[in-house]
């Protein structure tokens, strides 16, 4: 799915994670607390989610606000990941500028001795959960004459309501 968030200048900033699950409460994804995503969305925490399934001309947008999952979570799901992506967690400072990708190895190589099997989850990375506010479902029809429904979280309820493609 694609994560927009806006930085301090109001700029907004998109780019695409992994779903890893959908539950009652919203959207979960993991990252690393300190690249850029993680310091914009702690000063906003509003976000917008886009997916697209181009053959069935399907678009769902969502609104919400983001907000971190637990910690027991985060570290259930860390392991049960390969430990390269474990390793590669530890390895990759998410955003900063580095050297060269010889950097990336090195660091990589400098964890893997120093965990051995057992790679604890890094205190920088885990999950966020965005609680959606609203949806919008976009399904292409002909003669641009597109379905746009937008549900709006109204206290228990959604609102329903249709767009103008
Ligand atoms: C298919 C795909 C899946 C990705 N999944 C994730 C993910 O789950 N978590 C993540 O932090 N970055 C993921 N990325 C990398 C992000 O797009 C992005 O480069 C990275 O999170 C740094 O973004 P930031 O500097 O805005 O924080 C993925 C990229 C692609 C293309």
């Amino acid at each position: 799915m694609i994560v927009a968030t806006v930085d301090e200048h109001l700029q907004p900033h998109s780019r695409v994670v992994l779903l890893k699950e959908f539950n009652v409460k919203g959207f979960v994804f993991y990252t690393n607390f300190e690249g850029h995503k993680a310091q914009q969305m702690a000063q906003n925490n509003r976000v917008s989610l886009t997916f697209f399934w181009p053959s069935l001309e399907r678009q769902v947008r969502v609104l919400g606000v983001a907000e971190k999952i637990s910690e027991t979570i985060s570290i259930s799901y860390f392991n049960t990941r390969p430990i390269e992506s474990q390793l590669g967690a530890w390895a990759s400072p998410q955003s900063q500028l580095i050297r060269s990708k010889d950097f990336l190895e090195k660091q990589f190589q400098y964890y893997k001795q120093k965990f051995g099997d057992n790679v604890p989850k890094p205190p920088h990375w885990g999950g966020y959960v965005v609680v959606p506010s609203s949806f919008e479902f976009w399904q292409g029809r002909p003669n641009r004459l597109h379905d746009r429904l937008l549900f709006t979280h109204t206290g228990n309820d959604w609102k329903i309501e249709r767009l103008a493609p």
